[in-house]
């Protein structure tokens, strides 16, 4: 895990040919995680609002592999950005510790998450007040 890793766009090595395209995403490379789990949200729709949470532990790289969806983050520290999702061989790498809210799902969109840790509801924050106060917490030990 490392400490201050920050929010980025990711573009994936391309091994199309003629018989149509290939991407590749490899833990520790491509990635900066080893992969543990993988889910899709497909489905959803342009009313929808998912995500809305924040993780303690786990880190993330969401990429639209059909269709195309919005990810709002925010870092509890008052930094927001919005970034568009509306290709298969680019992705976002989000760390541990930032607030994400997907949204305005194309109803093709399968929106592929890949992910550091299994599955632990425990290390989910659900309540915004409760991220931005637990983000303070830890700047503070800092
Ligand atoms: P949720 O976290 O609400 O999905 P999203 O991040 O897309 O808004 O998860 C929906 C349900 O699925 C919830 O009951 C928890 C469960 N779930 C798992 O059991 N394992 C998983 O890896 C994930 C992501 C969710």
């Amino acid at each position: 895990m490392s400490e201050h890793a920050e929010v980025k766009m990711l573009e994936f090595p391309q091994r199309g040919d003629e018989r149509g395209h290939l991407v590749i995403v490899e833990g520790m490379k491509d990635i900066p995680f080893d992969i543990k789990r993988v889910f899709y949200i497909y489905g959803s729709d342009s009313e929808v609002i998912r995500g809305q949470h924040a993780n303690k532990r786990t880190e993330f790289v969401l990429i639209n592999i059909s269709g195309q969806s919005k990810v709002r983050i925010k870092d509890g520290r008052g930094g927001e950005e919005v970034f568009l999702l509306d290709r298969p061989h680019t992705g976002i790498y989000l760390p541990r510790l930032i607030w994400k809210d997907m949204y305005d799902f194309s109803t093709d969109s399968i929106l592929l998450c890949l992910a550091s840790e299994h599955y632990d509801p425990e290390e989910y924050i659900r309540d915004y007040g409760a991220f931005t106060e637990y983000v303070r917490e830890e700047r503070d030990v800092e």
